[in-house]
């Protein structure tokens, strides 16, 4: 059986979390239940960085510990993953013993192996960043992230030999077997190579709240060789557990461009210098603004998922966050936008499409699945508005931006086509008039072709809206959504058919 292991980014407990770090996760979500429906043993990861100076300094502002401020802030990313629907097999936190050990011992590894070396090292380090910077990096002296001048350290640090292991990086990414997505991002990584990349600090010396380095007490491990070593810790890598040999390597792992450097660079290069099989996909999304502006506490336009869930409820909020733009590129997230789309998309196409189909179910049939001698070869009535191969394009749509390509923004457009489509079917059919004027076999023919394709659409959304997808399912008599494939079996004539509630009320601006 295939299996699929699907990461995102641990994200920094220093802060609420935010629509930037529900994007993401959302993303991942989709790619879980995708798989999980095609029958492929799953496996989905997030959590939280929790060391590091970045952190350390949050807490001591907030006048509270280190542990004590991130398991606060935990409970809120719980919550908000929660709220939003997201089936993580595990939420992992750095401070956690399991992954102390696992940091420790791959970090061992690597000395082991030779790819650590002591040296010191006198420079600037942004704590915004977590990264070491370089004048040149600087604008107008100040971090361009974080606007502020990096703090300039010296200190002895056990150095990762970056440099050993670039050739072959770059040639594994070049040749496509570490694939960096999109392509354009490919391209940026492969720019990285033809600047200078230097060997970084693996540890530190002067930063307490960390891990410390198993063969140097001084030391605790930088926070970054920390983090990305969780994608290993989380699945037992210290003893080299069953899920360990089940789900590493990793087959996507999600983040935006931000942090790009260091998951197609530094993270292949240390699993090299470990000996270690590399993923097999990085996707690197775009990164957005707020209404035009960057999101910032201190512009005060910081979204939090949790109020959109409210105001929409959870899949809607799926849905708004990804159907704003294509995921590979960069895009501006307009609130104003999102009652807009909400009422045209959710309420008025796709709940109203539903909402008809099974009313004129229970009008027409009685509540059941209509009994129709129509075969698919011969089908739909010759009026071109709907027939089979809308329903087998709607299947290669979402193989192709779901499976083949991750493109969950051109997943949802040609679903929503599919939702048109069907809406002009009923126009165009009308089985109001068919019933009026007798045509019993001519309505038995359309409302299955409406009814089976709302069983299919039920397949198509439940990555994205699940509860939605569920509710379509279950209506139409049968098993909950229990794969793609049962979604796509032919609905037996007599089942009976329940009526829904409106799944997406109209909402005032
Ligand atoms: N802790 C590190 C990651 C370590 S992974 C081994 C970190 N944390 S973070 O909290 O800053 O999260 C960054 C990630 O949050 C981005 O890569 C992205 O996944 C998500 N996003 C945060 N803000 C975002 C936007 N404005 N737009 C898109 N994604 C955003 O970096």
């Amino acid at each position: 059986m295939s299996k699929y292991y699907v990461t995102t980014p641990i994200y920094y407990a220093n802060a609420k979390p935010h629509i930037g770090h529900a994007y993401t996760t959302v993303a991942a979500d989709v790619l879980a239940r995708y798989h999980r429906l095609l029958g492929h043993q799953t496996w989905f990861l997030t959590g939280l960085d929790e060391h590091g100076a970045k952190v350390a300094d949050s807490a001591q502002k907030a006048g509270l510990g280190p542990q004590a401020f991130v398991d606060q802030l935990a409970v809120l990313f719980e919550r908000a993953w929660k709220n939003l629907g997201i089936t993580y097999d595990d939420f992992i936190r750095t401070t956690e013993a399991r992954h102390v050990a696992g940091a420790q011992k791959f970090i061992a590894v690597l000395r082991e192996k030779g790819a650590l070396y002591q040296g010191k090292y006198k420079g600037l380090y942004c704590s915004g960043c977590e990264k070491f910077i370089t004048e040149k990096e600087l604008v107008n002296g100040l971090c361009p992230d974080h606007k502020r001048r990096p703090d300039l350290i010296e200190e002895k640090n056990w150095f990762f030999n970056l440099s050993a292991y670039l050739p072959q990086v770059r040639k594994l990414i070049q040749e496509g077997e570490l694939k960096i997505l999109p392509a354009t991002k490919r391209n940026e990584v492969l720019g990285l190579f033809d600047q200078e990349l230097k060997d970084f600090s693996a540890s530190r010396q002067k930063v307490s709240w960390g891990i410390p380095v198993p063969f140097d007490a001084k030391q605790t491990i930088y926070v970054w060789v920390d983090a990305l070593s969780n994608y290993l810790t989380a699945l037992d890598y210290e003893h080299g557990g069953k899920k360990y040999q089940e789900f590493w390597p990793a087959d996507m792992q999600l983040m935006a461009k931000d942090i790009l450097k260091f998951h197609a660079i530094y993270w292949p290069a240390m699993l090299l210098a470990a000996g270690l099989p590399l993923p097999k996909n990085i996707f690197a999304h775009g990164f957005f603004s707020i209404n035009g502006g960057k999101m910032s506490k201190t512009i005060g336009n910081v979204i939090d998922s949790n109020d959109l869930v409210k105001k929409f409820g959870c899949d809607a909020t799926r849905y708004l966050l990804l159907s704003q733009f294509p995921f590979g590129i960069d895009g501006d997230i307009q609130e104003s936008r999102f009652i807009e789309k909400y009422n045209a998309e959710l309420a008025n196409n796709l709940g109203n499409l539903v909402s008809r189909v099974f009313k004129m179910t229970q009008k027409f049939f009685g509540g059941r699945v209509p009994k129709t001698r129509r075969l698919d070869s011969e089908l739909a009535l010759q009026n071109g508005t709907f027939n089979q191969f809308d329903s087998q394009y709607l299947w290669a749509q979402v193989e192709k931006h779901l499976a083949e390509q991750f493109e969950p923004f051109e997943c949802l457009t040609a679903i929503l086509r599919f939702v048109n489509t069907l809406n002009s079917y009923v126009d165009h059919t009308a089985p109001w008039r068919l019933a009026k004027e007798d045509k019993k076999e001519e309505l038995a023919a359309v409302m299955y072709d409406l009814l089976f394709s709302l069983q299919q659409l039920s397949g198509a959304l439940a990555p994205f809206l699940p509860a939605t997808a569920e509710k379509i399912k279950r209506a139409l008599g049968g098993t909950g959504l229990v794969s793609m494939a049962d979604c796509q079996k032919k609905l037996g004539a007599g089942q009976p058919v329940e009526d829904i509630k409106i799944l997406f009320p109209r909402m005032e601006k």
